[in-house]
């Protein structure tokens, strides 16, 4: 038997986006095709219906309903300390030079940063190197529901001894009370992190960016993008970013031939690039 991302045509998926992008200006048009199948067929599952003509009607009169599918079109998968090699690189390394030349904020984007884990994460790496205090994070992504999880910075204790061996990875001397204050069945994230971040929704396929950062994430988020579309959103990270800065992807993010001339190398295992030039 098919499953319901399979019987979703190419066509269908495109008129779809089209009508969403017309409808709402959100443009999902140069989305992975099959990411955003699997996306829309949760949505029929999730809602007990059983075809994407169902969703059809439903995603395009109701504006509320429809905010509410953007978790389901993306994937909001994220954790603290994901990939702890990649946070020692940037404890030992990149803020040490980041550090050794700017003696005033240091500016840091979070572009896609779901519910917030990596984001506190990196809080917890600056304390650690002695410049949280003069940090300026701007975390943002498309989802407001995601948005809303990470400003509260609230996560169930049942996660309590995965995130502390995260955490033991690289600091051993920091335990999970340090971030966290513990109430009621949930570890929220202590002010003194999030006092440095700034959450705002932004959209990487077509708003713009006003200020230039020392370090730049994007991980995770171009996977689920086309070839174009990574393209045109790595030129904006590109321009997004300080010469001499840092862009860091995930480990399945793969940057597209043309746009490998724009950067340098750092580190291909943690997948961590230079801004050498303008
Ligand atoms: C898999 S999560 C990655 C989270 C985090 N960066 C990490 O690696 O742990 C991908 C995030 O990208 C966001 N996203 C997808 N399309 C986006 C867009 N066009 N603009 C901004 N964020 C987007 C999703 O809402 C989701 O929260």
């Amino acid at each position: 038997m098919k499953k319901i991302y399979e019987e979703i045509s190419d066509e269908e998926l495109r008129a779809l986006t089209g009508a969403i992008k017309s409808r709402y200006d959100i443009d999902f048009t140069n989305y992975e095709t099959k990411s955003l199948k699997r996306g829309f067929a949760r949505l029929i599952t999730k809602n007990g219906m059983s075809s994407l003509l169902d969703l059809w009607g439903k995603v395009l009169r109701d504006r509320e309903f429809f905010i509410g599918c953007i978790d389901d079109l993306t994937v909001n998968l994220t954790e603290l300390f994901r990939n702890p090699e990649f946070w020692v690189k940037l404890h030992d390394e990149i803020i040490e030079d980041i550090k050794s030349r700017t003696h005033s904020y240091i500016n840091i984007w979070h572009a896609g940063c779901s519910t917030g884990e990596e984001v506190y994460s990196m809080a917890v790496v600056l304390e650690d190197k002695k410049v949280l205090h003069r940090t300026k994070a701007w975390a943002t992504d498309l989802s407001s529901k995601a948005l809303a999880k990470a400003i509260e910075g609230k996560y169930p204790t049942t996660l309590a001894d995965k995130y502390e061996k995260g955490l033991i990875n690289y600091l051993p001397h920091k335990t999970i009370n340090d971030m966290f204050k513990i109430e009621n069945g949930h570890m929220i994230v202590k002010d003194k992190y999030k006092k440095h971040i700034d959450f705002n929704q932004h959209n990487l396929v077509q708003d713009s960016v006003q200020k230039k950062f020392q370090i730049v994430f994007c991980r995770n988020v171009m996977i689920y993008f086309d070839e174009q579309l990574k393209k045109k959103v790595i030129k904006l990270l590109y321009d997004s970013l300080e010469t001499n800065g840092y862009l860091v992807l995930g480990y399945y993010d793969v940057l597209p031939e043309e746009s490998k001339k724009m950067f340098e190398v750092y580190d291909s295992k943690t997948r961590i690039y230079k801004k050498t030039k303008s």
